[in-house]
């Protein structure tokens, strides 16, 4: 397939673009806007692969996604372009609103007539995959069950809420004009090359510089955690395997407190990277006001795409937890660039626009 992947310089993007070229086939265009999230660094192991191609675009500029698609003729797009900081979206929603909205009402509108326009067959192969979060299902009480497929959205954040927004946008698309969508909902993820602003990745180079740990509130918020890579394992099922029109959820059976996780972390850090003449990196644990309409717990029951699509997750959250925490210590020059802003101004000599 010739897939056309949105927003794959981001951190669950750029797990997609490496899974696709190491382990398939398929043909890749990655079209990103490069915003603060976007790092071609992330590429570089790919970046000269003869199957991948980047262009920078916005979602949002529809004659020139248009033009790409004319020129790539893609099977399939892949939808992961999004502004995805829940902290973000409460001090600035309006650029949310925009691609996560707006954009993606672009997407839409450029994938249908460059659908309508393809014979028959690749017409009816064709597939439009949304990727969303579970988040759209908003907070669940202790004991409740986890979220399902049919779950009511009620999101609580301008994050959570531009993403229901979006994937209404991509259900009526389908509905009203025959788009062949599919959606997917996943838990949080964690991994190789996320953003040192989400909890994960900050508490790692938090505790390596000695920094305070920060956690939200009490630290009881429950999270269901999944490692990266199995999620874009997911993505391919979903994509090649999944039935037009379905909503499949994704998760990874790993609920954790915040301070859990956190504390998790140390325990790694403290075998792998102990600090010198100081106690365990636990000491700097440290409480901090909660966030705004914080939500106390997520979970995903994955069962759907388990017994229909054959996918289960390959990690625990104990073996990727410490892959992560490994390829952080691996790859503090990544982390050091992001930290200072310097992967934003370099560019990778491997950039392939279609055409070029
Ligand atoms: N991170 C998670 O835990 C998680 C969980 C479930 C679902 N999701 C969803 O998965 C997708 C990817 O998440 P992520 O964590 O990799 O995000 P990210 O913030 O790391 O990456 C987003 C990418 O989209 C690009 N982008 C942003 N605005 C764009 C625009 N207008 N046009 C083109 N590109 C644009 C950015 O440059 C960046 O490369 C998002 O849709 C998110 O809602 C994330």
């Amino acid at each position: 397939m010739r897939i056309l992947v949105t927003g794959g310089a981001g951190f669950i993007g750029s797990a997609l673009v490496r899974h696709l070229l190491n382990h398939s086939e398929h043909q890749v265009l990655n079209l990103d806007k490069l915003t603060y999230a976007g790092n071609l660094e992330s590429l570089a192991g790919v970046a000269g692969h003869p199957r991948y191609r980047f262009l920078r675009a916005d979602i949002g500029d529809q004659a020139k996604v248009a033009q790409a698609l004319a020129e790539f003729q893609p099977d399939a797009i892949l939808h992961l372009a999004a502004e995805s900081h829940v902290d973000r979206s409460i001090d600035g929603p309006a650029a949310f609103i925009q691609t996560n909205i707006v954009g993606t009402y672009s997407l839409l509108e450029a994938s249908r007539a460059y659908w309508l326009d393809l014979p028959e067959a690749r017409r009816q192969a064709f597939r439009f995959h949304h990727v969303s979060t579970d988040e759209v299902y908003g907070d669940l009480h202790a004991g409740a069950a986890p979220f399902s497929e049919t779950t009511p959205y009620a999101p609580s954040s301008p994050y959570s809420a531009s993403k229901a927004a979006s994937d209404h946008l991509v259900r009526a698309w389908q509905r009203t004009y025959g788009v062949p969508v599919l959606l997917s909902n996943c838990s949080n993820n964690y991994g190789p090359y996320q953003f040192p602003e989400k909890l994960i990745p900050l508490a790692i180079l938090n505790a390596l510089e000695g920094k305070p740990l920060p956690v939200y509130g009490d630290g009881q918020q429950v999270r269901d955690w999944l490692y990266v890579e199995d999620h874009a394992r997911a993505l391919v099922q979903v994509l090649t395997r999944g039935q037009v029109g379905e909503t499949y959820n994704i998760g990874g059976h790993s609920q954790r407190k915040n301070l859990d996780v956190v504390r998790s972390i140390c325990t790694l850090l403290d075998e792998l990277a102990p600090r010198q003449h100081a106690g365990s990196y636990q000491e700097l644990i440290s409480f901090v006001a909660d966030r705004p309409g914080h939500d106390r717990r997520y979970a995903i029951d994955a069962g759907k795409i388990e017994r229909e699509l054959g996918w289960t997750p390959q990690e625990t959250f104990e073996s990727g937890l410490r892959k992560t925490v490994r390829w952080y210590l691996d790859n503090l020059d990544w982390c050091r660039h992001v930290q200072d802003g310097s992967y934003r101004r370099e560019r990778l000599g491997a950039l392939k626009e279609p055409g070029a």
